[in-house]
């Protein structure tokens, strides 16, 4: 039996097109209330170091208005450590982040930074928070992931998704290694960015997947379609994967 795998919208770029112009509109929480009337299972945001898109103030006002669990995207920072233990969301996925980035454009090389991440992860899960890492799909990061007793792992689909033709068929072999090898360990497995509804369905099709956080597709599909039946058309992919 297949669990039903949980979908997570990120509603970054909603901030994103408020801030281009400044002011209120579009507001991110009213969008992340739309996801949950329309499918999604929990909401996601990264407030990032410079705070291109999403705000202080949207991180309070989301903890305020969500009755669906908040997964806080943030950097290995002592200033988001501090603000993710003031929140308290239900989960916090530690990214690796660079100023000059257009986006999250790798996983975190939890290999490598064990001393860096393992008192961060450990304060965010005496504050009760799940912390998961968002890592290449890497038999050597979910073996560091297993050494940091993270309770989840969030496997970066960028390279999948680029990738076409028998690459593609090979990064999306890795990524059911890794979520297999992740199960294995007692890690939940979750995917995410670059997803789209031409792409989501072998990816979603991965039986240890748990969650798949899905944003700037979606809120891109938003302008045509509306942002209520881009999650549901989103869901319904999902759902049909499984069977
Ligand atoms: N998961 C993580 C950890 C991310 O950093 C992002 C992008 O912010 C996503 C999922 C969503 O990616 P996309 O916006 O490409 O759907």
């Amino acid at each position: 039996m297949t669990t039903r795998l949980r979908l997570g919208v990120n509603i970054d770029h909603v901030a994103t097109v408020r801030n281009a112009r400044g002011g209120d509109n579009p507001d991110p929480v009213r969008a992340a209330l739309i996801a949950a009337e329309s499918g999604a299972d929990g909401i996601t945001a990264h407030l990032r170091e410079d705070r291109r898109h999403i705000t202080d103030g949207d991180i309070d006002r989301l903890v305020g208005s969500l009755a669906i669990p908040l997964n806080l995207e943030m950097a290995a920072t002592a200033e988001m450590l501090e603000i993710a233990l003031r929140h308290r969301p239900h989960a916090a996925c530690i990214v690796p982040e660079r100023r000059e980035e257009r986006t999250t454009e790798g996983g975190l090389n939890a290999a490598g930074q064990h001393d860096h991440l393992a008192p961060i992860v450990a304060r965010l899960a005496d504050a009760g928070i799940r912390v998961s890492l968002f890592i290449e799909p890497d038999p050597r990061q979910i073996e560091a992931a297993v050494r940091l007793r993270v309770p989840v792992v969030e496997l970066h689909t960028g390279a999948y998704a680029h990738l076409e033709g028998e690459l593609r068929a090979a990064e999306l072999r890795r990524l059911a290694d890794a979520a297999a090898l992740a199960a294995k360990n007692g890690i939940e497995a979750h995917a995410g960015h670059g997803l789209t509804f031409d792409n989501v369905v072998p990816v979603a099709a991965i039986p240890q997947l748990a969650e798949l956080n899905i944003g700037h597709f979606l809120i891109g599909e938003a302008i045509f379609i509306g942002l209520g039946p881009s999650v549901a058309r989103m869901r319904a992919l999902m759902d049909e994967s499984r069977g």
